[in-house]
This record gives structure tokens, C-alpha cells and sequence, in this order.
């Protein structure tokens, strides 16, 4: 255990988000447009993806390189089956300087309410719920299953009276289909604990059609919210955060903006990620893993996964968002960049 471990940047490792399904009950369309995930597009089959028990041991790796906080993503987590078992097993571990982990979960809150309690018992600390308007018909539209918003509202009610906290919700915002959301969603959360973050719209995956013009520039939401409800910024917890975080003028709580196209937080990434079926990716907007799961089938021992995840992540130079601006529109060489329902957001 080294805790020292850092990247070709001299970035450390400290957050590993983990995806456990590629599926998800929501079609959002900068996420799993329809036309593209529709009834015949290949999810991973059962038996790539990785155990509990597989997980829980690269994840106790993660841990002794650095790896404070576990974030579970999908698709969507809460479909994959029995998951608070996975959740236990991974409380149980600790950081390398012996502490609890930070451990959370991403979800779009549909299936929250029946779960919160289950999860808190197994060992959640928080959840992080993404909400992307109070309008039923704008959330239908953008979910695109027609989820309705009050469901994703009674699972978050289910969250905190279990006592998974603190909450936080997420909101991706795309110009011209739910910016006129921002002020209903900020008033809403205001004063209730629950911290609203503000995503802008990223070109990631290659199905989305991503266009800049649909970015609402965090600069500018800012300025929106501010109008209304005065804020004053706050300076940042932890080094490599994703969110810029305001507080709101009369002491009701704080607001978030995340800002990975109009101002990248490359510099200071310490975000490694694990896909479903046991790659790892270094950056969200990388189009190649590394292939640890061969590695646990093929009989490695402890010291060698260690060392192989060590290695990897001291060659890491991506910068992806930093970069964008100067990069051509497509990757290069025809590979396609991963998706975000594989790889978790
Ligand atoms: P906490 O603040 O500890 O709860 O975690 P977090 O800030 O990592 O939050 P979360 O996982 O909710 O991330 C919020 C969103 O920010 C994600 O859903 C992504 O859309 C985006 N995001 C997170 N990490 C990265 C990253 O490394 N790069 C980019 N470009 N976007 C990211
Ligand atoms: N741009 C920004 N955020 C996205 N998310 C998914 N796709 C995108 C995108 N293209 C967010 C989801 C969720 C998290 C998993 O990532 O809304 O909050
Ligand atoms: Fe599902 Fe989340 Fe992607 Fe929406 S953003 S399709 S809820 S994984
Ligand atoms: Fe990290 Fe890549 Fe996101 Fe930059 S674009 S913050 S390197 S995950």
C-alpha cells in the first residue's frame, strides 16, 4: 500500500467508480437515445460481468493504492440484482490509512424508495439522485419512458428518511429543452439540505449527437440563479472536485455547477473507472480500457492485480475535457469513445 500512487501528471488516485449494469430502465437522450438503444442492441451477457466477490477484491486493491470514496453507477445500479450485497461487502473495507470508505451510489431514483432502506442498513453512506426537471412533462420527455417526476421525488423523501445523506441531485441541462427547469429545480431544493448540481450537457459516447449550442454555459446559470436567489461562491472541499459549489446569500443551502465543457477540471482527476465486465478507464471520455478481468480469471494473485493497476494508472496522461477544444471532432483511428451507460457518469 502506497497511497503515494500518482498518474503521469502527478495525479493521485483517490475516487473508483464502479458500473454494475450497463442496462437502465430510462432512455435520457444524451445518454441512451432510443433509436440507438432500442430492443435489439447487445447488452453485456451475465456471465462477463463481474461478481460481487470480484468487485469487492479489486475494489480492496483500489483501497490500499489510495481509493477513498466507491461510487456505484450503472446504466442504472439499482437494476442490478441484489445489490445490497455488493454494498456490505464493500463497507467492510477500509482506506489505506484504515478508515471507512466514502461509499455512495448514482441513480435516477426510480427505484430509491423501495430500496433506500435495504441499502442504508447494508452500509450506504449517501446517494447522489439525478433529476433533470419538476415539470412532468419536460422530465417524461427527457427520461423518455415517460417516468413521472413525483416517483423520483418520493424515492429521494425514501433516501433521507433512511438517513442517506447527504443527498445530492444532479441536473443536466440542455439549452432549449430543460433550461426554463433551473429556477423551479433550484427553489424547489432550497433550504431542504439537499444539494442541486448543475451538469453541463457533455459531448461523451459517440450516440448522443452532442452540439454546443445546447450547452447552457455554467457562466450563464449561474448568472440566472443569482438574479432570483442571490449566491456567494465557496471555496472548494477537496482537490479534483467536479462541482464549482455556491451558497446561497441567506445561509439556505448550497448549489453546484459542474463544468466539464466550458471550464475542465482535468488538472487535478483523480477518477479511475471500472466497467461492468471489468475494464478500467481512466478518463470518462476514453475509448479503450484496460482489461483487468482476465487478470482475476486468469489466476492473478493480489500482488500482480496490485501491481498491474498500479502500473496503469502511473501511465495515465488523459485530459480529455482540457484538450477538447484543440482535438478533432471524431476520435481518431475509428474508435468510438466508451458510452456513459457503460462506464457510469
Ligand atoms: P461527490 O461530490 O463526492 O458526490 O461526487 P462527484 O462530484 O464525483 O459527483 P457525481 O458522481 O455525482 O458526478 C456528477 C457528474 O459530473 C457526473 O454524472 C458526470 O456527469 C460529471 N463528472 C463526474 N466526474 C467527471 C469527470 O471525471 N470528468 C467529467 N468530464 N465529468 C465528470
Ligand atoms: N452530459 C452530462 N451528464 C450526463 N449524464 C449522463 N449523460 C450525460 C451527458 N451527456 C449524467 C446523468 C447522471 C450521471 C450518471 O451522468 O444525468 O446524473
Ligand atoms: Fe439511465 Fe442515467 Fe443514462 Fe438516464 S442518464 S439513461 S437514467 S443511466
Ligand atoms: Fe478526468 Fe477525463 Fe473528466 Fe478530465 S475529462 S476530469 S481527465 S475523467
Amino acid at each position: 500500500a502506497t497511497g503515494l500512487l500518482g498518474d503521469a501528471l502527478g495525479r493521485p488516485l483517490r475516487d473508483l467508480r464502479i458500473s454494475v449494469t450497463d442496462r437502465c430502465n430510462f432512455r435520457c437522450s444524451y445518454c441512451m437515445p432510443k433509436e440507438v438503444f432500442d430492443k435489439d442492441y447487445q447488452y453485456l451477457p451475465h456471465g462477463a460481468l463481474l461478481s460481487f466477490e470480484e468487485i469487492t477484491r479489486v475494489a480492496r486493491l483500489f483501497a490500499a493504492h489510495g481509493v477513498q470514496k466507491i461510487r456505484l453507477t450503472g446504466g442504472e445500479p439499482l437494476l442490478r440484482k441484489n445489490l445490497e450485497i455488493l454494498v456490505g461487502q464493500l463497507a467492510a473495507l477500509r482506506t489505506a490509512e484504515g478508515r471507512p470508505l466514502d461509499l455512495t451510489l448514482t441513480t435516477n431514483g426510480s427505484l430509491l424508495a423501495r430500496k433506500a432502506a435495504a441499502l442504508k442498513a447494508a452500509g450506504l453512506q449517501r446517494v447522489t439522485v439525478s433529476l433533470d426537471g419538476l415539470d412532468d412533462k419536460v422530465f417524461r420527455a427527457m427520461n423518455d419512458v415517460d417516468f413521472p417526476v413525483a416517483e423520483v421525488l418520493a424515492g429521494i423523501e425514501a433516501a433521507q428518511a433512511a438517513g442517506l445523506g447527504p443527498i445530492k441531485v444532479n441536473m443536466v441541462v440542455k439549452r432549449g429543452t430543460n433550461d426554463d427547469q433551473i429556477l423551479p429545480m433550484a427553489r424547489h431544493f432550497k433550504g431542504t439540505g439537499i444539494v442541486l448540481r448543475f451538469i453541463e450537457y457533455m459531448d461523451v459516447g459517440a450516440t448522443n449527437g452532442w452540439r454546443m449550442d445546447e450547452v447552457l454555459p455554467s457562466a450563464e446559470l449561474i448568472e440566472r440563479i443569482q438574479r432570483e436567489l442571490p449566491l456567494v461562491p465557496l471555496d472548494p472541499t477537496a482537490p479534483g472536485e467536479t462541482a464549482e459549489r455556491w451558497a446561497y446569500a441567506d445561509g439556505s443551502g448550497e448549489i453546484g455547477a459542474i463544468s466539464s465543457v466550458t471550464q475542465a477540471f482535468c488538472g487535478d482527476c483523480n477518477r479511475a473507472r471500472l466497467s461492468t465486465e471489468g475494464q478500467l478507464y481512466l478518463c470518462l471520455f476514453a475509448t479503450e480500457g484496460h482489461d483487468l478481468r482476465h487478470l482475476i480469471r486468469g489466476g492473478a494473485s493480489d500482488a500482480e492485480l496490485a501491481s498491474a493497476i498500479g502500473a496503469i494508472w502511473q501511465g495515465r496522461d488523459d485530459r480529455y475535457s482540457q484538450l477538447r477544444a484543440s482535438l478533432p471532432p471524431e476520435p481518431g483511428s475509428g474508435k468510438r469513445r466508451v458510452e456513459m451507460s457503460y462506464i457510469g457518469g
